[in-house]
């Protein structure tokens, strides 16, 4: 039988646990994930690709199913490659909606095979976003339990408390 795949694209600048919690529902529902990191985000990282590739090998290292990876272009190009038409993304809140039906219409304008299941995270994430935590590091404060001790130790070494 055809292997069912799905890939969960996005920046990871940094992982959190809300990328993680998505990440553990979406294995459940596939034979193979790959979570496919975007080598150049819209803008500037803070995290290298090295380092984003880094933290979601050691943190899915014990998971089979689940594959890390990376892709530049455009997405449907890359599910192609990979012989999948599924994309999994988060949907935290309402304010996610729109942005996100314009990616998944973009992408099956682009290729109309390509679905996209959106995925609703625990509660406790549903306010959780890389940009909020790169914040709250950044201006000297920290949050361990939204983050892997690794992203932990990585972001207070980056704004300088490590
Ligand atoms: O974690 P993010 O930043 O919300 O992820 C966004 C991502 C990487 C999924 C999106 O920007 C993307 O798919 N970029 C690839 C370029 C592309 O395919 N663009 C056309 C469809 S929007």
């Amino acid at each position: 039988m055809k292997e069912r795949i799905a890939v969960y694209p996005g920046s990871f600048d940094p992982l959190t646990l809300g990328h993680i919690d998505i990440v553990n529902r979406a294995a459940k529902l596939f034979d193979r994930l790959l979570v496919a990191a975007i080598q150049n985000p819209g803008k500037t990282p803070l995290f290298s690709l090295e380092e984003r590739l880094q933290i979601l090998k050691s943190t899915f290292a014990e998971k089979p199913e689940i594959e890390v990876d990376t892709f530049s272009g455009l997405l449907v190009d890359y599910l192609r490659q990979k012989e999948s038409f599924i994309v999994i993304r988060g949907l935290r809140a309402v304010s996610d909606f729109e942005s996100e039906l314009q990616m998944a219409l973009m992408n099956r304008t682009l290729s109309p095979d390509t679905e996209t299941l959106f995925l609703v995270p625990s509660a406790r994430y549903s306010f959780l976003s890389s940009s909020m935590i790169k914040q709250v590091y950044q201006l000297g404060s920290e949050v361990p339990s939204l983050v892997t001790p690794m992203v932990d130790r990585l972001l207070k070494e980056k704004f300088g408390k490590g």
